[in-house]
């Protein structure tokens, strides 16, 4: 019998705990698969502390994972028993040493992506890939600004934009933070927490600002990247890492003529031919080196409030995976 993560009430990281979980035969459309990776993402901080409620309680977080196919059920066309597979779902569950799931989320992973890696990068990459394409088109010599720059997505995200030619400002909470910024690409960085962000990036920009800001932080960050834009410039504002933005009055825009958005990755995700397209093109990208997976900070399943609880003492560059270690007991 697999172990799970599971929580039955909204809370601080002690609230996960690990359980015995049954998980069956696979019904027709689905396929089993023996887990060896599972990413961490603030998103499921957000569901654990109570500030999301899409995952039904009692339940079983986590969006993303990695691992092989062990059982097919009925009509699963395209995979195989000992296929590597990773995949990303809104529908939670990943937080298992085994789970069933419909195939049709299943992504062949590629031979050069080891679990680990592919847990660490799947939805982080997509959401890049995402920001930089499909939510505002990032072109050469664009200046922008990512806001927690050294994190799982902000050092994808500064890595891809640099490689198309944009020069990248981040944001980040430390100087080892700034080091690792700068190695991902970033020509500038600054300490937001010391340091006043709009008035440096309009110091570095020569007082033009940038075009597009990508702000993952959001409550504490939001003034700052609306201060940082250029005429006509974009706020992109994609995660709430240190709380909500408050309300906000439509007509702060206009002295720019600026456009805020608010994206989320599974809108995109949503339709299997846009899945599919944009997961080749994240493995392109590893594959070309545009972007590479860092090395993630490993926990084990067991150990995923501990987890949690590094990913918001903000302590962590880059990504958390959690590894399983139940695989024998099945
Ligand atoms: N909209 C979407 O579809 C989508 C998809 C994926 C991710 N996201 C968002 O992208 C962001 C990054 O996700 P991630 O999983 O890669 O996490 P992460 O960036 O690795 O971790 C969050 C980072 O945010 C910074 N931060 C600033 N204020 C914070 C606070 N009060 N508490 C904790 N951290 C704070 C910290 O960096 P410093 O120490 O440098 O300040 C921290 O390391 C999250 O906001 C997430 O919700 C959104």
């Amino acid at each position: 019998m697999p172990r799970a993560i599971v929580m039955r009430t909204p809370g601080p990281a002690d609230v996960l705990h690990l359980e015995d979980v049954e998980v069956g035969d696979p019904g027709p459309g689905q396929v089993r698969i023996r887990q060896t990776a599972v990413g961490v993402n603030f998103h499921d901080i957000y569901v654990r502390s109570g500030l999301y409620t899409t995952l039904p309680l009692p339940g079983i977080p986590g969006v993303e994972a990695a691992g092989v196919v062990d059982a097919l059920g009925d009509g699963v066309a395209g995979l195989a028993v000992g296929d590597r597979v990773g995949y990303i779902t809104d529908g939670y569950g990943a937080y298992t040493g085994a789970r069933l799931l419909d195939a049709a989320l299943a992504m062949r992973l590629p031979d050069s992506l080891g679990d680990v890696a592919a847990a660490s990068v799947l939805i982080k990459g997509i959401t890049v890939e995402v920001l930089l394409r499909r939510v505002h088109a990032v072109k050469p010599g664009d200046w922008i600004l990512v806001q927690a720059a050294a994190g799982g997505v902000g050092q994808l995200l500064v890595r891809w934009a640099s490689s198309i030619g944009a020069t990248v400002i981040g944001t980040v909470g430390s100087e080892a933070k700034a080091e690792i910024a700068r190695s991902a690409g970033a020509a500038h960085t600054i300490l937001y927490r010391d340091q006043d962000v709009a008035s440096e990036v309009q110091r570095i920009t020569d007082g033009r600002g940038v075009d597009v800001v990508y702000d993952s932080v959001g409550g504490d960050t939001f003034d700052g990247s609306l201060g940082s834009l250029a005429m006509l410039g974009h706020l992109v504002n994609f995660g709430q890492s240190s709380g909500p933005v408050p309300p906000f009055a439509v007509a702060r825009l206009s002295p720019r003529s600026a456009s805020l958005t608010r994206p989320m990755v599974f809108h995109y995700l949503a339709d299997p031919a846009l899945r599919a397209e944009m997961a080749a093109s994240l493995f392109a990208a590893l594959a070309d080196g545009t972007v590479t997976a860092e090395p993630a900070r490993t926990f084990p399943l067991a150990e995923a409030a501990a987890a949690h609880a590094a990913m918001e003492s903000r302590a962590v560059a880059g990504a958390i995976v959690l590894v399983p270690d139940d695989i024998d007991r099945m």
